[in-house]
C-alpha cells in the first residue's frame, strides 16, 4: 500500500530552495535524503509530514490530497498515524520523561513499552525532568514518545545527531525493526551516512533537486 506520494514539490523562503520534488513511500519502506546542511532538507520533511504547506506541488497521504482534506481529518491523521522526530523535540518541558511517555501512550491508547526504554538506554532517567537531561538522552525520549503511540508513516530528522556510535547503531535498528514489525514507513533525513545506505532508498538534495542515488 502507498503511504505517502509527492508530486512536483516546489518552495522558496528568500530564495527558491527547490523544484519539482516527487517521492513515493510504500509499507515496509525507508527512504534516506542527505544533502549539504541548508540545502532544505528539514523544510521537505515539514512539506512531507503536513506541517508546512508547499508552493507548489502536492501530498498525498495514504491515497488522500492534504490540501483537501478537512482539517479534521488531518489532525486525526497526524494524531494516529504520523511519528514526527524533528531537530528540536517537542517535549512537554517541566514534565519528566515518564510524564512525556504517559501522555503520548495514553492519547494513543498504547502502552509504554519498557523493553524500548531499556534499549535506548533512558529507563534509568525516567523519572527526571526532560530539562535535566542531556541533549542526546532528551533526544532518545522523543524516539521513545513517537514510538509509544505506533504511527505508520515516521519523519525523522537526524535521529543520531547527538549520539555515540553504539547508541547511534542500537537507534538505527530500533528504527528499522519498528518499520518491518509494523509495516510502517520511514522519511529520513540524515548527515549519517552508514544510516542513510541502510534505507532502502536514498536521496540527495542538491542543486534545488532531489537525486536518487539508491
Ligand atoms: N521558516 C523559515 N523562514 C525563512 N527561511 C527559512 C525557514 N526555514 C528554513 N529557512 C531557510 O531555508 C534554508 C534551508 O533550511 P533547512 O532547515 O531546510 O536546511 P537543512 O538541509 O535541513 O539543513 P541542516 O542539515 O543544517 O539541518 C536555510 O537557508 C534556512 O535559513
Ligand atoms: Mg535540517
Amino acid at each position: 500500500m502507498n503511504l505517502l506520494q509527492a508530486t512536483n514539490i516546489s518552495h522558496k523562503f528568500d530564495y527558491e530552495l527547490f523544484h519539482d520534488i516527487s517521492l513515493e513511500l510504500n509499507e515496509g519502506e525507508s527512504i534516506a535524503i542527505i544533502g549539504l546542511s541548508g540545502s532544505g532538507k528539514s523544510t521537505l520533511l515539514h512539506i512531507l509530514s503536513s506541517l508546512l504547506k508547499p508552493d507548489d506541488g502536492k501530498v498525498s497521504l495514504f491515497g488522500e490530497d492534504i490540501a483537501s482534506m478537512s482539517s479534521k481529518r488531518l489532525a486525526s491523521i497526524k494524531r494516529d498515524e504520523l511519528g514526527l522526530v524533528f531537530q528540536q523535540h517537542y517535549l512537554f518541558r517541566g514534565f519528566t520523561a515518564k510524564e512525556n511517555l504517559e501522555v503520548s501512550a495514553m492519547l494513543a491508547k498504547e502502552s509504554i513499552d519498557d523493553d524500548l526504554l531499556h534499549r535506548l538506554n533512558i529507563y534509568e532517567t525516567k523519572e527526571q525532568k526532560v530539562t535535566e537531561l542531556s541533549g542526546g538522552q532528551q533526544q532518545r525520549v522523543s524516539i521513545a514518545r513517537v514510538l509509544t503511540k505506533k504511527p505508520r508513516i515516521l519523519f525523522v530528522d537526524e535521529p543520531t545527531g547527538n549520539l555515540d556510535n553504539i547508541t547511534s547503531n542500537e537507534v538505527k535498528k530500533i528504527f528499522f525493526q519498528y518499520i518491518s514489525k509494523h509495516n510502517a514507513g520511514m522519511i529520513l533525513v540524515t548527515h549519517n551516512e552508514e544510516f542513510a545506505m541502510d534505507c532502502d532508498k536514498v536521496y540527495r538534495l542538491e542543486d534545488k533537486e532531489l537525486k536518487k542515488i539508491k
